[in-house]
């Protein structure tokens, strides 16, 4: 699969560099496959056999491993907010190892970039078996999923190189909020004007992304000064939560770093006790839904005279006294900041890799996919 019409700039040194630059045009690739943007509607192919299966599902049970199970959480919380379903979710070697019984009305969402990670095709293989539907979100057409699964649906991004997975995360969460309207409509759980909106909302994302892009100088500068750090503590909410989880991992898998990443009211339950002057804090508190709480960490956090790195959204002038350090993300519904709210930290672990003299698309002891 090609990544269509994408402006291949010859100055990017790196396909990691490279990769988080076409989000854009991803997000547009996307829209272009499965968004009716006359009717506001999302279209699948293949809607009888897909349709036919959903309305007999009483359980949804979401699999993945690293970035793919981070962007399984972002559809966790979505389906949970906007549908009322509370999806089970669970990294594929967890739960092959919890030997789970599902069934015919059990619908199975499989998460993997590559197609070809071996926990999740066990996964598969096990609730096969066991006659359950799984809808598989993949970047690789033809890959052992897509010949396992029962519906596939595809990342539209290309060929990721990297090691790292910038464009195939973001694409994963934007194929949630598709599925969520999708379900939402057929289940009357989401209004067509709230539909609508949402939909808009997704043709605006490309321009979004681009302006988080343009910030690459600024970030560059926020790399020159936190490079040496050992450690980085992350946090955030709900979506953001999901969006810390995996700020940690590209930091950890791109730059060395100890990165560790908690769930915004989880921090005072104990991790609080390592935060020590070398540790600084990277809250995530985008305005929307969390960002109350998420403000109250950031004063707590510099009670305690730490320095706090924080992304919240363009406009929000409440933290400039408090915070040390502030990324701004453009202002866009709370679904898409996850989608959003991670491009910084992409741009940033590439640059920490490179003053680091890591090749940020190569890190060691890693492939590309586990088998
Ligand atoms: C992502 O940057 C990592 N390299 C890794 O966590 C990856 O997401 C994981 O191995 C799952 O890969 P998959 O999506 O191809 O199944």
């Amino acid at each position: 699969m090609q990544v269509k019409n994408i402006e291949t700039i010859k100055t990017f040194p790196h396909s990691m560099f490279k990769e988080i630059f076409e989000q854009p045009q991803v997000i547009k690739n996307i829209i272009g496959e499965y968004v009716d943007k006359k009717r506001k509607e999302v279209i699948f192919n293949d809607p009888d056999k897909i349709l036919k299966k959903l309305k007999k599902i009483n359980r949804i049970i979401l699999l993945g491993c690293g970035t793919s199970y981070h962007a399984a959480l972002s559809g966790k919380y979505m389906f949970s907010e906007y549908l009322g379903i509370e999806a089970e979710i669970d990294l594929a070697d967890e739960f092959i190892a919890r030997k789970v019984k599902t069934d015919s009305k059990t619908l199975v969402i499989t998460i993997s970039q590559s197609g070809k990670t071996a926990d999740i095709i066990r996964a598969v293989r096990l609730v096969r078996k066991q006659k359950s539907f799984v809808l598989s979100l993949t970047n690789a057409l033809n890959s052992k999923l897509d010949w396992l699964d029962n519906f596939t649906l595809y990342n539209q991004a290309g060929e990721e190189k990297a090691l790292a997975a910038t464009k195939t995360y973001t694409s994963q969460i934007l194929l949630f909020i598709l599925i969520t309207l999708y379900l939402g409509k057929l289940q009357k759980k989401i209004t067509p004007m709230l539909r609508i909106k949402i939909i808009n909302g997704i043709i605006r994302l490309p321009k979004k992304i681009n302006q988080i892009l343009k910030q690459n100088v600024n970030l560059q500068i926020v790399a020159n000064k936190y490079y040496k750090l050992d450690d980085l503590l992350i946090l955030g909410k709900n979506y953001q939560y999901a969006s810390a989880l995996e700020a940690g991992l590209k930091l950890k898998e791109t730059t060395y770093m100890h990165a560790e990443s908690f769930a915004l009211g989880e921090f005072l339950h104990g991790p609080v006790a390592i935060s020590g002057k070398k540790r600084p804090c990277l809250v995530f508190a985008p305005l929307g839904k969390n960002y109350k709480e998420a403000k109250e960490m950031i004063k707590k956090l510099k009670k305690l005279k730490k320095k706090v790195i924080v992304i919240t959204t363009q406009g929000n002038r409440q933290l400039i006294r408090i915070a040390d350090k502030i990324i701004y993300t453009p202002k866009t519904l709370n679904l898409f900041n996850p989608i959003l709210t991670i491009i910084p930290i992409q741009i940033l672990a590439y640059h920490i890799a490179v003053l680091k003299g890591i090749n940020p698309d190569r890190p060691r002891n890693l492939n590309k996919y586990v088998i």
